[in-house]
C-alpha cells in the first residue's frame, strides 16, 4: 500500500500539509511528521524522498528546530523548502544570513533549466518568497539553480547526493510552476511511480481504522454536513457495526435539516448504520442563554456536544472511541499549529479539556475540503451530500451576533430558507462557494403599512472559495438579491432590512463569528 510514500518533516511553517497535499497530487502517498522524529523511525517507514518544511524560525536561533546531519547519510533525496533549504546549507557547512533585503510574496527568479528539480520549468518564472533569513553561501559540493537579484540562492542542489533545495515555496498556488517543481521531485528524483490514487487514502484510512478499534465500540459524531458524513461512512467500512451514529439535534440546524439528516442516515436511509437521534435543543439553549462572546459561545456548545456523547455511550455501554468530521482547515484555524487561534472550530479547539473517551479518531484530519469530497465519492456517498454546503458545528448560534435566542433562530431559520431557495431557483447553488444568512444585532428603523417598525437586520453572506482559508465575497445578480430581499421583509416577522456583506477573507471571515 505504501511502498512509495514521501514524507515531509515539519518545521512549524504554515503550509506543511499543503505540501503533503501537492504531493498527494502527484499520485504518492505522502505523510507528515514532526521534525523532532528519530532516523530510525524514518528507515522505518522506507520513505523514497524526504520533504523539510518552511518554518518561522533563523537557524541560529537558540531553540531553532533542528534535524540530525546523518540524515543526509540515509540515501535517500532531500528537498529543504525556505527554511528547510537554509537547515541544509547550515547543516553542511554554507552560510546563513539576515538578508539585506527580505522577499514577500511574488518574485521573479531566474532558474537553471537543466537542473533537476527545474526540468520544462521557464527561466523566469513567479515563485513565492517569504523570508528574512537567506543562504548567503552555499556548502561546498553545491550548485546554485535559481537566483533573484537580491537573492543569491534561491535554491541549489547536491545531485551527486540527491539533495535538493529552494528558498521559494514551490508547494503554494502563486508559484506558478511549483507542480512542475515538485513533480520533478517526486516522480522523477526520488522515482516515485505515481501509482497511489485517492482511494488508496480511503482504504489505508479504513486499514488504519480497522487496527485500531480491533473490537471496540466506536460513537461517530454526525452533523449530516460533508465532513461527519465522509468520516461515518468511512468507519461503517471499517467497523460496520460497531458503529454507532449519534446525530445531536442541537435546535441551532438550519430549517428542516434535523429531519433532513434523519431521513438520510436514519432506518429508512440509504446506509445500514446505528443511528441515534440526540434531540437536545432546549439543553443548549439553556446554556447559551445570555451569552454573546463568540468564543464563549462556541466553547460552551463544543462541550455541551460532548457531554451529550459521553451520555449517549454509558447507555450504549463500554464505547472506547469518539469519531469526528475535523478537516485540516479546522486545526490550523484553531491555533493547534503554530498559528494564532483565528476561532475555536468546534471539533476541535472548541473541545473541552476532559474528554471521557479512550482515544478521538479524526480520519479526515490532514484533508482539505475538496479532498474530503473525493474521498466522500470514492466512497460512494451520493452527489447531493458530497457537495453540500459548509455548515460550522455550533451551527446558527455563531450566525446570531450576540445572545442566542428561540425567537431569533426562527427569524434566522426562516430568511435563511428563502435566500437558498432563491439561489436554487436562479441556478447558482453550485458556482457560489457559500452562502448563508447571518442575523445581525442590529435593530433600526422601517416603515411598513405606515406603521414604524423597530427590527431586525439580517445580512446575507456569499463567497467564492475552494479552500475556505481565503475567500472573495461573490458578486450575486442584483435582481436574486432584490428578490430574497423583498421576500425577507415581507415573510419574516420582526426583519424590516436586509445587508450584503462584501468583506472577502481575509480582512473578515466566512462565519461572523
Ligand atoms: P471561517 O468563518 O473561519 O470559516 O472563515 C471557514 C469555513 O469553516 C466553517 N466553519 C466551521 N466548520 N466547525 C466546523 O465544522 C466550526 O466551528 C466552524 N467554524 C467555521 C465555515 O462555515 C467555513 O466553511
Amino acid at each position: 500500500m505504501k511502498e512509495e510514500m514521501v514524507i515531509v518533516l515539519d518545521f512549524g511553517g504554515q503550509y506543511n500539509q499543503l505540501i503533503a497535499r501537492r504531493v498527494r497530487e502527484c499520485n504518492v502517498y505522502c505523510e507528515v511528521h514532526p521534525y523532532t522524529i528519530s532516523l530510525d523511525e524514518i528507515e522505518a517507514m522506507h520513505p523514497k524522498g524526504i520533504i523539510f518544511t518552511g518554518g518561522p524560525n533563523s537557524v541560529y536561533g537558540a531553540d531553532s528546530p533542528q534535524c540530525a546531519k546523518e540524515i543526509f547519510t540515509l540515501g535517500i533525496p532531500i528537498l529543504g523548502i525556505c527554511y528547510g533549504s537554509q537547515l541544509i546549507a547550515h547543516l553542511l557547512g554554507g552560510t546563513v544570513e539576515t538578508a539585506p533585503t527580505s522577499e514577500y510574496g511574488r518574485t521573479e527568479v531566474t532558474v537553471d533549466a537543466s537542473a533537476g528539480l527545474f526540468a520544462g520549468v521557464n527561466e523566469k518564472t513567479i515563485c513565492w518568497m517569504s523570508h528574512t533569513d537567506y543562504i548567503a553561501q552555499a556548502p561546498e559540493g553545491f550548485t546554485i539553480t535559481a537566483h533573484t537579484p537580491v537573492c543569491p540562492v534561491a535554491a541549489m542542489e547536491a545531485a551527486d547526493r540527491n539533495i535538493y533545495a529552494t528558498q521559494f515555496h514551490p508547494e503554494v498556488m502563486h508559484t506558478q510552476e511549483g507542480m512542475k517543481m515538485l513533480y520533478n521531485f517526486v516522480r522523477q528524483i526520488c522515482g516515485c511511480s505515481g501509482s497511489w490514487k485517492m482511494d488508496s487514502f480511503v482504504e489505508t484510512a479504513i486499514e488504519q481504522i480497522e487496527q485500531k478499534v480491533g473490537n471496540g465500540k466506536v460513537l461517530c459524531a454526525l452533523s449530516g454536513g460533508v465532513d461527519s458524513s465522509v468520516a461515518a461512512v468511512l468507519l461503517a467500512k471499517a467497523v460496520g457495526k460497531q458503529l454507532t451514529c449519534v446525530f445531536v439535534d442541537h435546535g441551532l440546524l438550519r430549517k428542516q435539516e434535523g429531519d433532513e439528516v434523519e431521513a438520510v442516515f436514519g432506518p429508512d436511509g440509504p446506509y445500514d448504520l446505528n443511528f441515534i437521534r440526540v434531540n437536545a435543543q432546549q439543553r443548549f439553549y439553556d446554556k447559551l442563554a445570555g451569552i454573546t462572546e463568540p468564543e464563549e459561545k462556541r466553547k460552551i456548545i463544543g462541550e455541551e456536544f460532548i457531554r451529550v456523547f459521553e451520555e449517549e455511550a454509558k447507555k450504549i455501554g463500554a464505547v472506547d472511541f469518539l469519531v469526528q468530521g475535523t478537516i485540516y482547515p479546522d486545526v490550523i484555524e484553531s491555533g493547534l499549529g503554530k498559528s494564532a487561534v483565528i476561532k475555536s472550530h468546534h471539533n476541535v479547539g472548541g473541545l473541552p479539556d476532559y474528554v471521557d473517551f479512550k482515544e478521538i479518531i479524526e480520519p479526515l484530519r490532514d484533508l482539505f475540503k475538496d479532498e474530503v469530497r473525493k474521498a466522500g465519492k470514492e466512497l460512494g456517498i451520493p452527489d447531493y451530500l458530497v457537495y453540500r454546503q459548509p455548515f460550522p458545528g455550533p451551527g446558527l448560534a455563531i450566525r446570531i451576533i450576540g445572545e442566542v435566542t428561540e425567537e431569533k433562530i426562527k427569524m434566522l431559520q426562516d430568511a435563511d430558507a428563502i435566500y437558498r431557495e432563491e439561489i436554487d431557483k436562479a441556478g447558482l447553488q453550485s458556482s457560489v462557494g457559500q452562502y448563508f444568512a447571518a442575523l445581525t444585532n442590529m435593530r433600526s428603523v422601517g416603515v411598513m403599512g405606515d406603521f414604524r417598525t423597530y427590527d431586525y437586520a439580517i445580512a446575507l453572506r456569499a463567497v467564492e472559495t475552494s479552500d475556505f482559508m481565503t475567500a472573495d465575497a461573490a458578486e450575486l445578480p442584483w435582481d436574486v438579491l432584490k428578490k430574497v430581499t423583498n421576500r425577507i421583509v415581507n415573510e419574516v416577522k420582526g426583519v424590516n432590512r436586509v445587508l450584503y456583506d462584501c468583506t472577502g477573507k481575509p480582512p473578515a471571515t466566512i462565519e461572523f463569528e
